[in-house]
């Protein structure tokens, strides 16, 4: 360990980087986003081509950003600067920083909404529902109230500044280790609560069974856009994550496991929202409002309800925060290696401006709804930018860097270090110099040539 490593911190465990890699990933993306996109994008069919997306581009892209990540042992700029000094790949790891604080700056509105809900069912406020009608009213004001979302908002980026000031390991990594199984349970006890609600059928069969006609070069878009969120690719957090770690972690264990939790959770999750959708006669379509009305009135039907209710948004909170974490590390590990700015220093003033950058996207459902550019406010277009645009160019770069810049030799070599075999190098090089740039840059040429 070289002491400069050992001022930027190492992962204690190699169970311990999957749990923070998996808790980067699982997030607000699985369990809110990823049910209110398969809803406005037709269900079936866009489940299938997200899959494929995370198989095809997904999983070799994260495998590159662990490597070049290990290799580097540094944030995305100073990766990029280090393996081709002098270029301007360098750009590539500073559009992951600007990702980085445009995704945390609307993901931090969200958190808020979750800390609320932890609130609002303690008084049992969010869980006497007589109709989802009513849940989602009762989500309608709650949103629309400036004061309130603001406070929660900045409730939940100081929660992320205060465990990100302390450090990979003191905080990220012990913030990681009891969610995933606890998350795990409790979805399942929800998926069987809502499968067993009367007309839960229709969900099933509106989740699973595709109807191709619903995809266009749009809808593949905003899969693909979903799959680097949930995954958290594209801006060089996993990137990031990998610096961290040391030379015998097995990188591609890693990248499956990884990716596995992250689609099970997200699919888990869909099966818990579209029965109960159906069957209470909602809307799949809703928009970013359909989990906060939807699992309220599952709650408000359920025996210990209440309790229920808390123990999720709890949950759903900390897999918030390990993602949120995962985003502010991004910006801050840039001003460290890169400006020389102490942790604290670094933690706080980036912090501060990532809230205050959010607070429009917090009002986008209230006193600023009508605020709008091409028909979106500005939360639709921090997401939109962010998802649809910067991730899947960050990735798109990020294979052609690999595939031609560094070369997936030098990556080969970094992979099968400590004797790890490497079966589906050649698969992966493949796809990593033809397959997903080609993949990317054909959606976007797709979208834009409609
Ligand atoms: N993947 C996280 C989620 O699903 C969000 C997230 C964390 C993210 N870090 C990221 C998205 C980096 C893109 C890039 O909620």
């Amino acid at each position: 360990m070289t002491p400069k490593s050992k001022a930027r911190g190492l992962w204690a465990s190699r169970m311990g980087f999957i749990l923070a890699a998996s808790g980067s990933a699982i997030g607000l993306g699985n369990i809110w986003k990823f049910p209110y996109i398969t809803g406005q994008n037709g269900g079936g069919a866009f489940v299938l081509v997200y899959l494929a997306c995370i198989v095809v581009i997904g999983l070799p892209i994260m495998l590159s950003e662990f490597t070049l990540g290990r290799k580097t042992q540094l944030n995305p700029v100073g990766a990029f600067k280090k393996l081709a000094p002098g270029s301007t790949w360098t750009l590539v790891g500073f559009m992951g920083v600007v990702a980085g604080f445009l995704i945390l700056s609307f993901y931090g509105v969200v958190g808020g909404w979750t800390l609320a809900y932890i609130v609002k069912s303690v008084s049992g406020a969010s869980v006497h529902f007589g109709s989802p009608k009513e849940a989602g009213e009762f989500f309608g004001t709650f949103i629309a109230n400036p004061v309130e979302i603001t406070l929660y908002h900045f409730l939940f980026m100081a929660l992320c500044v205060g465990v990100v000031i302390k450090g990979v390991h003191g905080g990220i990594e012990k913030a990681c280790d009891i969610l995933m199984p606890t998350l795990l349970l409790i979805l399942f006890l929800l998926m069987i609560r809502s499968l067993t609600l009367d007309g839960a059928m229709e969900g099933v069969s509106f989740y699973l069974k595709p109807d191709f006609s619903k995809i266009s070069p749009q809808v593949i878009l905003i899969a693909l856009g979903q799959a680097f969120f949930s995954l958290s690719l594209g801006m060089g957090a996993m990137l990031t994550y990998g610096s961290y770690l040391p030379e015998e972690e097995n990188l591609l264990s890693a990248t499956l496991y990884v990716v596995l939790f992250d689609t099970m959770i997200a699919l888990l999750v869909g099966m818990v929202i579209f029965p109960a959708v159906f069957a209470m006669g909602m809307e799949p379509a809703e928009g970013p409002s359909l989990v906060f009305s939807v699992l309220p009135a599952v709650f408000s039907q359920m025996p210990k309800g209440n309790v229920v209710s808390i123990v999720f948004f709890v949950l759903l909170l900390i897999a918030a925060l390990t993602s949120g974490i995962s985003l502010l590390e991004v910006v801050v590990a840039y001003f460290i290696d890169e400006k020389g700015w102490p942790r604290k220093k670094a933690v706080l003033v980036m912090g501060s401006i990532i809230f205050v950058m959010g607070v429009p996207s917090g009002l986008s459902f209230g006193i600023w709804a009508d605020v709008k550019l091409f028909g979106m406010n500005f939360f639709d277009h921090a997401d939109n930018i962010a998802s649809n645009y910067l991730l899947p160019l960050g990735g798109m770069l990020t294979a052609i860097f690999v595939g031609y810049i560094w070369g997936t030799d030098a990556a080969q070599s970094e992979i099968e270090k400590h004797e790890t075999e490497f079966h589906w190098v050649k698969a992966w090089s493949f796809i990593i110099r033809y397959i997903a740039p080609v993949a990317v840059a054909l959606v976007f040429l797709a979208k834009f040539f409609k």
